[in-house]
């Protein structure tokens, strides 16, 4: 009796394990109910008492279990919130700078490039300094810095993905193909046209006889593959630390085609990226050889490119997270 009231039970399988172990046809009791036919005349009426009593207990107890299972379920299904939308959650969409990204990895990798990255906490070496950018260079104020240290030694955010190409070059030795995509940090009021980050690839070639050709067909397949086939390229010369010659690269408007239009201010053209033939000096401090290898690098913006291609009109768009914002590049991908 004692061990049918310690029973207990966590499920409906636990209560069914009882049942049969206990009540079932082959059950405890009803073993012992066939057992007493051998029990003496005598004992025939308490033992008949007790075994009755036995089997209701076993009942009883198995009842009792059942229902507080159930009353555990009631009790679990009111833990859940009714006044809950029924509406089922809406699935996330991918960042446009996130589709635009891999858009530019899937053109720069089917010409060989491989993705590298470096630290957005850099120092002044790879950021200026191994770039060609002399100490009191005016150059530098090309790019206002957020510095987080001054001394010992200037720790900074970087202010572009051309850190990665020293970083690189330092530790591998050409050939050498490669886009670095990033966050970059700059000192900028944020407005509808400028930010305190935003995001670049670099890219970087090095090898024998690289030439400002190979630049300029790279740069051509990469404007048509990601604009249409009829977009038109052009090089403009331009200035970079790192770069000699330097070039800015236009793309034909791809709103008005050409003809000119308010988005294009009526040239045509639109500025997409810099680029040129990397400095020897810049090879030098990296360890490479620049009598025997040449390259050329570029360096774009991420939110420009998805500018262009998605009329973004404010920057601010880009890290607000509106999901309004978002879902609209739901249909586009
Ligand atoms: N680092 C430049 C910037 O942030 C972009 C750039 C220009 C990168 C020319 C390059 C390059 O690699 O060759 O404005």
């Amino acid at each position: 009796m004692a061990e049918i009231n310690a029973l207990t039970a966590a499920s409906a399988e636990e209560v069914e394990q009882i049942r049969i172990k206990y009540l079932s046809k082959k059950g405890a009791i009803p073993a012992m109910m066939n057992d007493f036919r051998s029990v003496p005349a005598e004992q025939k009426r308490e033992v008949g008492q007790k075994l009755n009593e036995l089997k209701t207990l076993a009942n009883e107890r198995l009842a009792a279990l059942r229902d507080t299972l159930a009353s555990q379920a009631e009790a679990a299904q009111a833990d859940i919130d009714l006044t809950r939308t029924a509406t089922p959650l809406p699935l996330g969409t991918r960042h446009p700078l996130s589709l635009v990204k891999n858009e530019i990895f899937r053109i720069f990798g089917s010409m060989g490039f491989t993705i590298a990255e470096g630290p957005e906490i850099e120092d002044d070496w790879h950021v200026f300094s191994s770039l060609n950018f002399p100490p009191d260079h005016p150059a530098r104020d090309m790019q206002d810095t957020f510095f987080i240290s001054r001394s010992p030694q200037d720790i900074l955010l970087r202010t572009h993905t051309s850190s990665v190409q020293t970083r690189t070059m330092e530790t591998q030795k050409p050939p050498i193909r490669i886009i670095c995509p990033g966050r970059v940090y700059r000192n900028e009021a944020i407005s509808a046209r400028a930010h305190c980050f935003f995001h670049q690839v670099e890219g970087l070639y090095i090898d024998r006889n690289v030439s400002f050709a190979d630049l300029k067909q790279c740069l051509l397949y990469f404007a048509r593959e990601m604009f249409g086939p009829d977009t038109r390229i052009r090089l403009r010369p331009s200035y970079f630390p790192f770069t000699e010659p330097s070039a800015e690269m236009d793309i034909s408007c791809h709103i008005c085609g050409g003809k000119g239009c308010p988005f294009c201010k009526g040239t045509g053209w639109v500025e997409i990226l810099g680029c040129g033939m990397v400095d020897p000096n810049v090879l030098e401090a990296c360890g490479i050889d620049s009598k025997e290898y040449t390259g050329y690098a570029f360096g774009m913006g991420i939110e420009r490119i998805t500018n262009l291609k998605y009329r973004v009109k404010d920057l601010r768009m880009f890290s607000e997270n509106d999901v309004r914002f978002l879902h609209q590049f739901d249909a586009a991908h």
